[in-house]
């Protein structure tokens, strides 16, 4: 890193585009920070790059064709510069059949490196252009690696990302994460109080705390303690700030995680759950290892000890195998739940992964169908959800303009819901109670109390 600070990229514009989960959000920061110390110049617009670094997702087919397609739309930009540096990073290049696909269909591509490299970056832009070739940098995931100390371009100053550990060991049978992104490795709990207190101090309002299983925070460490008490540990921190966190795994969330919760004002009242599917069977056949039964459980006794507890899934339609009946139990876990909301996913067929070899796939059309009933039961239950709020005055941290109305600034309740509201520029970035007075199945306006 130090050979190659401020001499590459001096008097040169970069621009990095993220597909993906926050997890990829987190990771393009620590590329935006390297190309900082770099020298280069952050920019947002290709057009007048002078190198554009794609940050990939395999998490569903429709991400990595949505990379490619971009990606290829960059070739009349080298055409016009040939001097413009093109590379691909993250997930979908990490898998050994993407990362061939872009060296030998994509030969404008200059660079190219899996998710366990992301720290050698300077080293491997310094390569490509000494070296005056190609740097296909494909390889296994990296285990046990985990670089601290890099340096960070946040995007704006009101909330942050924090990575508390990387990798995942489920092993759902549907799901490339954990070949892409490799075992879990928790950092080291001083590193992320270190992080934690240097946000604060800077002014962060709210950090979300990051992890593909955030519950099994500190397993691979031994003795520092779980999660329950990094939250804590966190929450003694001084300072006006609130936490939230994802993502959790129900057969790992612990009735401790809960009461650290419940008994922290600094941890905002929002879980997110992924419940992927409804039916015992198919949880079982996705290698979920847990019940209707137990994840029904865990919301009883969240909702006991946090009343006003906004809960939100991932859902997956369309798991091979899945029968009407079971896709039906999945509505119905809905209809018991009332979650807040919902992130739903048609399934996905991805390479390597067990399920991919699962005979009975569903149809397409039966998989359209049935998202498309999925989100219609879903939409009445956010609405009726979001109407609950309507006439009561809640705490709202203001992230900025509206992007569909400049007119208006928005904000986020504790249970993570957008509320659009007119006000002034100088609110953004404080919490301020409003007064919600309409809801929409994705969004609520509010007032500002007279
Ligand atoms: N197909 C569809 N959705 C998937 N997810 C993960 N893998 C797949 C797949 N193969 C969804 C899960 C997960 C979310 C991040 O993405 O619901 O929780
Ligand atoms: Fe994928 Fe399951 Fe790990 Fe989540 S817990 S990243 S769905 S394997």
């Amino acid at each position: 890193m130090r050979r190659v600070r401020g001499i590459i990229g001096e008097g040169k514009k970069a621009c990095v585009q993220t597909f993906g989960c926050q997890q990829n959000e987190a990771d393009s920061e620590r590329l935006g920070g390297m190309l900082s110390e770099m020298g280069f110049e952050i920019i947002y617009d290709v057009k007048d790059a002078d190198l554009i670094l794609v940050n990939t997702c395999a998490v569903r087919e429709h991400a990595e064709l949505k990379a490619l397609s971009i990606t290829g739309q960059f070739k009349h930009l080298k055409d016009a510069k040939p001097s413009l540096l093109i590379g691909i990073c993250g997930c979908m290049v990490t898998q050994e059949h993407r990362a061939g696909t872009i060296k030998h269909s994509y030969p404008y591509v200059d660079f190219l490196f899996g998710t366990s490299m992301l720290y050698k970056f300077p080293e491997i832009l310094w390569d490509t252009l000494t070296k005056d070739k190609r740097q296909i940098l494909w390889e296994d995931t990296g285990e046990g690696n985990i670089a601290e100390g890099l340096p960070v371009k946040r995007e704006g100053g009101v909330k942050a990302w924090l990575s508390i550990m990387y990798g995942c060991n489920n092993f759902c049978t549907y799901c490339v994460v954990p070949y892409v992104r490799g075992r879990e490795r928790s950092r080291r709990r001083e590193d992320i109080l270190a992080e934690a207190r240097g946000l604060i101090a800077e002014g962060v309002q709210e950090i979300t705390l990051l992890g593909q299983n955030v519950n099994s925070y500190g397993n691979d460490l031994g003795t520092e303690g779980d999660f329950a008490d990094l939250l804590d540990d966190i929450c003694r921190i001084d300072g006006d700030f609130r936490l939230r966190f994802m993502t959790s795994h129900p057969k790992d969330a612990s009735r401790k995680l809960i009461d650290v919760m419940a008994a922290n004002d600094k941890i905002e009242k929002h879980f997110h759950l992924p419940l992927q599917s409804g039916d015992d069977r198919v949880l079982k056949a996705m290698n979920r290892r847990y019940t209707r039964e137990s994840y029904l459980s865990l919301v009883g006794y969240m909702r006991e000890k946090m009343p006003e507890i906004a809960i939100t899934t991932d859902i997956i339609v369309g798991f091979p195998g899945e029968t009407e009946e079971e896709f039906e139990n999945t509505l119905d876990m809905l209809r018991r739940v009332r979650f807040d909301n919902i992130y739903s996913f048609i399934y996905s067929k991805r390479r390597g992964t067990p399920a991919e070899k699962m005979s009975d796939q569903i149809p397409d059309w039966v998989k359209k169908d049935r998202f498309a009933r999925l989100l219609k039961v879903q939409d009445e239950i956010s609405i009726a959800k979001n109407g609950e709020l309507v006439g009561k005055t809640v705490p709202v941290l203001v992230e900025g303009r509206s992007k569909t109305d400049p007119a208006r600034l928005t904000g986020r309740t504790a249970g993570n819901k957008l509320v659009h509201f007119t006000g002034d520029d100088a609110l953004i970035g404080t919490r301020i109670d409003l007064h919600i007075t309409q809801a929409e199945t994705h969004s609520l306006f509010g007032e500002r109390e007279k």
